[in-house]
C-alpha cells in the first residue's frame, strides 16, 4: 500500500472514533512488515484519563492479530498542521519498531514524515545494569 491508500485508510477508521468529550478524532494505520494493515481510533472515556489514542488501539490490535513487525505508521487527524503521536503512543511504538516512519496527515492533504526516532531520539528500554 503507498501512502495514499494508507491515509486514506486512516481517514476511514477515524470516522469511527469515539470522541464526545474533545471532539478531537483520529485514525491509525500501521503498516506490518508483510503489507497487511491494523486500524484504530481514539476511544475517549468519561473518566478522561482511562482514554486511548488511535495509535494505540491500532497497535493493540496488531499485537492481538499476532503481527510484531511494523515499518510504517499514519496518524490522521483534522489539526492544521497535522498532529505528531503524543509521547506515550512514541514509546508504546518504540517498544516493537524503533526505525518506524510515521506518516502525519489531515484531510486537508497535509502530510508530514518522521522517523521515530527524530521525534523520541532515546526510547526507554528495560535492562538489567549488568
Ligand atoms: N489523541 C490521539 O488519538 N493520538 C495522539 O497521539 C494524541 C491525542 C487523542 C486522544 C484524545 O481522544 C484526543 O486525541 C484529544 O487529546
Amino acid at each position: 500500500m503507498n501512502d495514499e491508500q494508507l491515509i486514506n485508510a486512516a481517514i476511514k477508521v477515524r470516522e469511527k472514533a469515539y470522541a464526545p468529550y474533545s471532539k478531537f478524532k483520529t485514525g491509525a494505520v500501521l503498516l506490518g512488515a508483510y503489507g497487511e494493515i491494523y486500524a484504530g481510533a481514539n476511544v475517549e472515556n468519561s473518566s478522561y484519563s482511562l482514554t486511548v489514542c488511535a495509535e494505540r488501539v491500532a497497535v493493540f490490535n496488531a499485537i492481538s492479530a499476532g503481527c510484531k513487525s511494523f515499518v510504517k505508521l499514519v496518524l490522521v487527524s483534522g489539526s492544521s498542521p497535522p498532529a505528531i503521536p503524543c509521547g506515550a503512543c512514541l514509546q508504546v511504538l518504540f517498544e516493537f519498531a524503533p526505525d518506524l516512519v510515521i506518516v502525519c496527515a489531515n484531510d486537508e492533504n497535509e502530510v508530514n514524515t518522521f522517523s521515530l526516532s527524530q521525534l523520541l531520539p532515546q526510547g526507554f528500554r528495560l535492562k538489567e545494569k549488568f
